[in-house]
């Protein structure tokens, strides 16, 4: 479980998150909901620890980052798998060795352990047999699925995505949701989707909260289906 408390940043006058309080229990999806610019990003890169906060704290399975040591702070982010906002594939590998970095950097596995389960991976994401290829020749939409199984390699319990489906043509969007999906009841991952997308919210989203001058509000059943 991640428990998000009280969670405060601001950038000089500009507040952008204000007390933020929310859990993400075993085995769920949380989406923040939001229009561009409101800290969607920043709430994701706060809680893991990559941007220091002005006030509050975030528990990973009871351990806060906050108070963690680097290597407790190494531990956790093992933990989560971050498919970032543009996907930050390195354009210069092909998909085979953007997907195994994290294993080469993390693991003890060895060149036949990561290509297997590179292939693995690809094939979990649909993308079996596009190893080779490099992001340039892939459309927004593969580049994302790609950036999922990177995401993925280290098996984490946590899955964060920003922005899956932004810019996405309506067939690729379908394919990315029913990832997500998938993924969480397959594989049990939990995790976080910050989207400005109503129909991604309410298609993935077991609890979605709208994050609006820099506070939290849970969006009720009735408010849910008054969006149908
Ligand atoms: N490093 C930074 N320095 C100053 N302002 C920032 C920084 N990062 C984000 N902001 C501001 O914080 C607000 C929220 O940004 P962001 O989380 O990226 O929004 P979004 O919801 O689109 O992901 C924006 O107004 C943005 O300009
Ligand atoms: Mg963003």
């Amino acid at each position: 479980m991640i428990e998000v408390k009280d969670l405060s940043k601001r950038f000089d006058s500009l507040v952008v998150l204000d007390r933020v309080t929310f859990q993400i229990s075993d085995a769920s999806l949380v989406v923040v909901l939001g229009p561009s610019g409101t800290g969607k990003s920043v709430l994701l890169k706060a809680m893991l620890g990559l941007m220091p906060v002005d006030g509050g704290e975030v528990l990973f399975d009871e351990k806060s980052i906050q108070t963690a040591s680097e290597l407790e702070i190494y531990n956790i982010r093992k933990k989560v798998g971050f498919v970032f906002q543009g996907t930050a594939l390195f354009d210069s590998m092909n998909v085979c060795d953007n997907i195994a970095l994290p294993l080469i950097e993390h693991t003890r596995l060895s060149s036949k352990e990561v290509k297997d389960r590179v292939c693995h991976l690809l094939d979990v994401v649909g993308m079996a047999g596009k190893a080779h290829l490099y992001p340039q020749s892939l459309s927004g939409g593969m580049k994302r699925l790609v950036a999922v199984a990177r995401a993925l390699a280290l098996k984490p319990k946590y899955l964060f995505y920003d922005e899956p489906t932004t810019g996405l043509d309506p067939i690729m969007t379908d394919r990315v949701v029913a990832l997500i999906k998938n993924l969480k009841q397959s594989h049990t991952n939990s995790g976080i989707v910050v989207t400005h997308d109503l129909d991604t919210a309410r298609a993935v989203g077991d609890e979605i909260y709208m994050l609006k001058k820099g506070r939290m509000n849970k969006l009720t059943k009735i408010e849910k289906e008054l969006y149908d």
